[in-house]
């Protein structure tokens, strides 16, 4: 059996003959809810040697009658249980959100303290109010323990009208999902409700189609250049990676390896994006706690939306379903959740030799695996792009509806309020962040790897720089786990490498490949707040740990009112020697977003990510093999044809 069959996403069957064990051993009871399930991925170490593994399930389940909850490990090939425990939400936090607590929130609308808060601001049709829970953190002692939702109110003003228009401010519902209490409700300022609808979805709305905009069609005659095989192992053009899904982290990548000259050489053993994050920077008491772990309390990948050809992706597309489990427990398939194609980009390399007179040049191309999901007001791709040169590159697209409030001092002309964007008349958007973890296990030519933090310096004036022109990089070996939590520093162009000190280049130098940060804002909140030791994570844009297979989620496993300290701050108390060692990267990037009136209705997609590539991996540019494109008007290579005669045939 190959290594990829004990790392391939569960399937269907083994989801329905989990649910099965768990049934059968008194654990999926009427009110039990499947909050998780996922693959128990082996020992990385065991598996590399043994060639095989034994597939078990995890299951978070959550009964929603008493407020227990379970993390269970299921073995397939026993048809038992081997591990149970029953977590202490005051310590351990709670399983994740279920989407049952999207709709027993309802019952906030019979409670008369939030009836007179809504009467109060003259809203007393309350079919045309929608309660917007949140998840909520942990507040105060009172709230331990309790299964909690924060929840905000918005106005429909019609069936099909965009809620996110008119928010209503100032009221937070404090609501137990469990015993169905509301146990508190702030209600600190009243503002005026915006009016302005914002109907994008409509074609009345948005009024006449700009004229002109012609087809274009983008076509492979031949088919595209990937196969994608068993358990979900996709080749293309020297990559070789396996493609899986997780209902919590979304895609999930294995063993992705590169061709060098017919060996197909290892860089990360497993990448995936293990937590995002995106906290409101609005102190005020409706909505300080306003923060959302897409992936801890919200399970994206269960949200993944089926894509559609020709509107959602463009070309010779491959489509892969993704298979979750619902809350049921049965298996929940999404139809064309995953998207595989082709992506011309432009130039690969190109000169022109004023010398030699010869002029050459190659079309680059990337492979994409994509999916998409929506996550309340919010929808966001995410889309890892494999190049011939060797780029692995990651990009978030962000768009949807921002989360709106309503803009105090509006329509006075003069005001300006600390933390929100006025986006339409009364409207506001409170400023956020869009913070990711992408967790990325390295294994560059083998699991023994090394971090070096490379950055750009001035070289003191002196007998080695008398001009004071010189410059040069400084490497910085990064040992422990202490030493490995970094900043980016775009100044000085800081990066980080990832050597493997057993396997030289043919110059003689330690193998590698580069992390290109982008560098922008890290959580934006102080030390002692809240949020800093819930998302700890999000402090740092790198953290270096040693491989430890229970090492997934940077903010920890439970994320869902959890206290705060889980994750990587807690395991890196250890200190571990991360040199020449099996290491994990976590890398933290994001946006830092203070909405744009443009953002308004539906904002056009804004993008952050990543970029690794190959440093002195390959002995030249590993792209010398692509052939010249076939197209009408890309002439032949490496000939003199002709406009060089009277060029000043000198260098630069
Ligand atoms: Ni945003």
């Amino acid at each position: 059996m190959p290594i990829s069959a004990s790392l391939a996403t569960l399937t269907a069957d083994e989801i329905t003959s989990n649910r099965a064990i768990l049934e059968r051993e008194g654990l999926a009871g009427p009110d039990v809810h499947f909050s998780y399930v996922g693959l128990v991925e082996p020992d990385k170490r065991a598996l590399l040697v043994d060639g095989t593994a034994d597939r078990r399930v995890r299951s978070m389940l959550v009964d929603m009658a008493t407020n227990d909850s379970w993390d269970v490990v299921v073995s397939l090939a026993q048809g038992a249980i081997v591990s149970t425990h029953k977590l202490d939400h005051a310590v351990d936090g709670q399983v994740p959100v279920v989407l049952d607590e999207f709709h027993v929130v309802e019952v906030i609308k019979q409670n008369p303290e939030w009836q007179a808060a809504m009467a109060k601001r003259g809203l007393t049709d309350f079919d045309k109010l929608v309660i917007n829970p949140l998840s909520a953190g942990v507040l105060s002692e009172a709230e331990t323990g309790r299964r909690i939702q924060r929840c905000f109110t918005f106005v429909m003003d019609s069936p099909d009208d965009l809620g996110w228009a008119h928010p209503v401010d100032g009221v937070t519902v404090m609501f137990d999902v469990v015993t169905q209490e509301v146990l508190e409700v702030v209600d600190y300022v009243e503002l005026p409700v915006p009016l302005e609808s914002g109907n994008f979805h409509l074609a009345s709305w948005r009024g006449p189609d700009r004229e002109g905009v012609k087809p274009i069609e983008i076509t492979q005659p031949q088919g595209p250049s990937f196969t994608i095989g068993q358990d979900g192992r996709l080749s293309w053009l020297g990559w070789n990676l396996q493609v899986g899904f997780d209902q919590r982290e979304g895609l999930v990548f294995h063993n992705i390896t590169i061709d060098d000259e017919g060996t197909a050489r290892p860089v990360i053993y497993r990448a995936s994006i293990a937590e995002m994050m995106v906290p409101y920077g609005d102190p005020s008491p409706q909505r300080w706690f306003q923060n959302f772990f897409d992936c801890g309390e919200y399970l994206l990948g269960g949200f993944a939306n089926s894509l559609e050809l020709g509107c959602d992706c463009v070309g010779d597309i491959t489509y892969l379903d993704a298979v979750v489990a619902g809350n049921d427990g049965h298996p929940n398939v999404i139809p064309q959740a995953i998207c595989i194609h082709e992506e011309d980009t432009g130039i690969l390399w190109k000169h022109t030799d004023n010398w030699n007179g010869s002029s050459v040049s190659r079309r680059n191309r990337r492979l994409v695996v994509s999916f998409f999901v929506t996550v309340g007001n919010y929808d966001y791709g995410f889309y890892w792009y494999f190049g011939l040169d060797g780029t692995i590159e990651f990009e978030v697209k962000a768009t949807g509806v921002v989360f709106t409030s309503a803009y105090p001092g509006a329509g006075t002309g003069s005001s300006h309020y600390l933390f929100a964007s006025e986006l339409a008349p009364g409207l506001g958007a409170p400023y956020h962040q869009h913070l990711f973890s992408a967790r990325l296990d390295m294994m560059v030519d083998g699991l023994g790897n090394s971090v070096d933090e490379l950055e750009a310096a001035l070289v003191p004036r002196g007998p080695e720089n008398p001009t004071g022109t010189g410059f040069t990089q400084l490497v910085t070996r990064l040992k422990t786990e202490t030493d490995a939590q970094r900043l980016a520093d775009n100044a000085k162009g800081r990066a980080w490498l990832v050597t493997n000190p057993s396997v030289q280049n043919r110059l003689g130098n330690d193998v590698g490949w580069v992390l290109l940060p982008e560098g922008r804002p890290v959580l934006l909140a102080d030390a002692e707040s809240d949020i800093h030791k819930r998302a700890t994570f999000s402090t740092k844009h790198l953290w270096v740990t040693e491989y430890e297979p229970s090492e997934l989620y940077p903010a920890g496993d439970f994320v869902n009112l959890h206290p705060g300290g889980a994750g990587l701050p807690a395991w890196t108390k250890a200190d571990r020697n991360v040199d020449d060692n099996d290491i994990v990267l976590w890398h933290t990037f994001g946006l830092t977003h203070f909405p744009r009136v443009e953002d308004w209705p539906i904002m056009p997609v804004d993008t952050c990510g990543f970029v690794l590539k190959p440093h002195g991996f390959f002995g030249r540019n590993p792209a010398m093999d692509i052939p010249e494109s076939s197209g009408d008007h890309c002439a032949p290579s490496g000939h003199d044809h002709g406009g060089h005669e009277g060029h000043d045939h000198h260098g630069h």
